[in-house]
């Protein structure tokens, strides 16, 4: 039996072994180092996982702790099973074919192959020690974005059904003084709320049990700072998100000898796998990164990954859109519309959206209590039909989007007149609507093809759709489906996003160029699962430019600013009933995807005249908002009343700044603000853009500075009122 030595370093778990080269795994990307061990027949050990590092031998007389007694079971496995001395929250359980509940988990091989020369993918095969039962953990390391991906396979031929009653994505062991956990909770219109927490012993758990609409009340995302709370550009900070737009459940765990176990995946609760010999079962992917400068790096690692592997048209630049929604709800025609797109094409604006209401005959949609499901043009609106609307805007020089809901049915449509066997439901129990809608079986077929049918079926109304919004309004309640078998209606919430997957798999197959909004009642689906069929994320419904700086900080920790959907809306705010003045709804809405969400015909001469003018300069600064480098200068969460951020294009050759005052500070006060991401040895002419007359007051503006000065000294911005903002354009000279 191997002696298994025990290193504790401040940043990771360090382990080795007697047989450390012949047994030694390395998941590598340009910075991170992700240190694995096993011997055919022992456990899988998680040596190492943090900053990059090439010498590992000295793993081998480094401190040491030794478990005399049976030294191999105490080691930190790396994706540990229920079963021999594990007495935490396991990676997995499951029950075996003859009912044994326990699994051993050993190492059996590994492979490793470069898919490109960005990507290399390493497969370990764990087997249990009795059991004719796998384990395949897939690791793909993306190189220069620092990210690792994982996601886990289990296979049996045991004489009969397997139980799976948890699979984690991944398990990950940290080693610190302190944790702090970064997550976000919220719910509608106030999503993404930052949470951070100094980690006590115990389990903390985030997760979503909504099923298919899982990231309102609570995102999968999270970050854990060790020894100290996150800093922007210093630190150890660890990242991690699932791809999966269904149930997830991320644990915690601070053990009794202080190592933090976090265990993410998808959420057992009621989800019993049962698994037929030759059947496996795939997780989802956790997305993980690493840095020890800080909470920036991690954005910069996962924006980078996000547009290059997990978005749609990631590195092309997003149209500025007009959605009628706030601007019409439900009530227009066609000559609204048009006078809408007129409006549209006036401000410069390159895309309309038109949004719920425009189907249903039986069952007019004119409020949201009907017509849902009838995905035919609403005559008596829009005689002419979806066709001539597009043409119209195109006419203008506009593209044209449109809006569906196509997994949801109201029960007066005709659709729920015709297939009552479609809707999600718990047996005789009662439906539950909400938002007076109920929502379609997608774990059954037919109903994959119908909600496939309703894309292709918008798509063939007319070549000039380019856009497709998809909204989502409500969650699962009393789950269960009258397609899946009796003893399988515990796999309802897996095979309803794995149905959903499968759709959109087709879509993107058939439809690779049009864009497709997230849109999920805003921020409902905000998840690298389904961002990858997507080109953006509809952030909130709450389009209040003061609660969109925290809801859209947050959101960006993660997600890129290209996927940011902000539109300025009416004042007073439809959700909130505040009042913002123009500009500051601009310069919020711009730190995004900039779009609109008003009636244009309600702004006067001076604003349509600013509206104008914002709209040319977003065109301008957009490049650099939406492909290059965030960089967060100040929180909005730290109750000072200024936030500010900036984006920097990858040569350092170009940025964007945006500084906000959010409250009355005093008639003296200006806000001091040191910028980064610049190149210190580089002189930028700054100026003051966005401004309500087109010219700027500021002392500051058209000077030229140092990279060094403006990152050392910084700038002192005349912005103490309440609600006032500013906007910098960094040129190199
Ligand atoms: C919820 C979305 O988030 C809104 O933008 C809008 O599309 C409405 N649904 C329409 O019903």
């Amino acid at each position: 039996m191997l002696t298994r030595r025990k290193i504790l370093a401040a940043a990771a778990i360090v382990c080795t072994s007697a047989a450390i080269n012949a047994g030694q795994i390395k998941v590598e990307t340009a910075d991170i180092s992700l240190i694995l061990d096993g011997e055919p027949g022992g456990k899988l050990d998680l040596c190492y996982f943090g900053e990059k590092l090439d010498d590992t031998a000295e793993f081998e007389y480094a401190w040491h702790i030794t478990q005399p007694d049976t030294p191999e079971e105490y080691g930190t496995q790396l994706y540990p099973a229920y079963g021999g001395r594990f007495f935490l929250n396991p990676a997995l359980k499951i029950t075996h074919a003859d009912g044994v509940m326990t699994t051993e988990l050993v190492y059996q091989s590994h492979g490793q192959r470069a898919i490109d020369a960005n990507r290399t993918e390493t497969i370990v095969t764990l087997r249990d020690k009795l059991y004719d039962a796998t384990v395949d953990l897939r690791f793909v390391a993306y190189n220069t974005e620092n990210v690792i991906t994982q996601e886990v396979t289990f296979g049996h031929n045991e004489p009969g059904e397997v139980t799976i009653e948890n699979i984690a994505s991944s398990y990950l062991t940290l080693k610190a003084s302190n944790y702090y956990l970064t997550h976000f909770h919220g719910t509608w219109a106030r999503e993404m709320q930052l949470v951070e927490e100094c980690l006590t012993p115990g389990v903390k758990v985030i997760e979503s049990k909504k099923g298919m609409r899982t990231t309102q009340s609570d995102n999968s995302a999270f970050m854990v700072s060790l020894n100290a709370p996150a800093q922007e550009y210093s630190g150890e900070v660890y990242a991690g998100a699932l791809a999966w737009t269904g149930n997830y459940k991320m644990s915690f765990e601070l053990d009794e000898a202080g190592l933090l176990h976090i265990i993410g995946g998808i959420n057992p609760f009621a989800s019993e796998i049962k698994l037929g010999a030759g059947e496996d079962f795939t997780t989802p992917a956790m997305v993980l990164t690493y840095s020890n400068q800080g909470r920036s790096s991690i954005s910069h690692n996962l924006h980078d990954w996000t547009r290059r592997y997990n978005l749609a048209h990631g590195n092309e630049e997003r149209p500025i859109v007009l959605n009628s929604w706030e601007g019409a709800y439900f009530t227009y025609d066609e000559n609204v519309i048009k006078r809408m797109i007129d409006d549209a094409a006036e401000f410069g604006v390159e895309m309309f959206v038109l949004d719920d209401g425009w189907f249903g005959n039986k069952f007019p949609r004119n409020g949201d209590n009907a017509g849902l499901g009838d995905w035919q043009v609403n005559k008596k609106k829009l005689p002419h039909g979806i066709g001539a609307l597009a043409d119209y805007a195109v006419s203008k020089g506009l593209k044209f989007g449109i809006w569906i809901e196509p997994e949801m049915v109201n029960p007066d449509s005709e659709l729920a007149h015709k297939h009552p066997e479609w809707i999600v439901r718990s047996g005789n129990r009662d439906l539950l609507p909400m938002r007076n809608q109920q929502l379609l079986d997608l774990t059954n077929p037919e109903v994959q093809d119908f909600v496939f049918g309703v894309f292709d079926g918008i798509m063939s109304m007319s070549p000039n759709i380019s856009y497709v919004k998809w909204d989502a309004n409500r969650h699962v309640d009393n789950a269960g489906s009258t397609y899946l078998a009796a003893d399988r209606q515990s796999h309802f919430w897996y095979e309803y996003i794995k149905g959903l997957y499968s759709v959109y798999e087709r879509i993107r197959q058939k439809y690779p160029d049009v864009e497709i909004q997230l849109c999920s009642a805003g921020g409902g689906r905000i998840d690298f699962g389904a961002l990858k069929y997507h080109d953006e994320f509809w952030t909130s419904d709450n389009t209040n430019a003061l609660d969109r700086l925290s809801i859209q900080y947050s959101t960006n920790l993660f997600f890129p600013a290209i996927a940011t959907a902000a539109h300025v809306s009416t004042s007073p705010n439809h959700q909130t009933g505040m009042m913002l003045p123009l500009k500051f709804r601009f310069d919020v809405a711009m730190t995004g995807r900039l779009g609109m969400e008003l009636q244009p015909s309600q702004l006067n001469g001076e604003e349509k005249e600013f509206a104008s003018r914002a709209v040319v300069l977003y065109k301008q600064l957009r490049p650099v908002i939406q492909l290059g480098d965030l960089y967060r200068l100040d929180s909005p969460y730290d109750n000072d009343g200024w936030c500010a951020n900036m984006y920097v294009t990858k040569n350092r050759g170009e940025a964007v700044v945006f500084a906000f005052s959010t409250t009355y500070h005093n008639r003296t006060q200006s806000y001091s603000i040191k910028l980064h991401g610049l190149d210190p040895d580089k002189h930028y002419l700054l100026e003051e853009v966005n401004t309500i007359s087109g010219n700027s007051n500021y002392v500051g503006s058209g000077k030229v500075y140092s990279g060094e000065f403006l990152m050392k000294a910084g700038l002192l911005l005349p912005i103490g009122g309440a609600y006032t903002s500013m906007v910098l354009h960094l040129v190199e000279q």
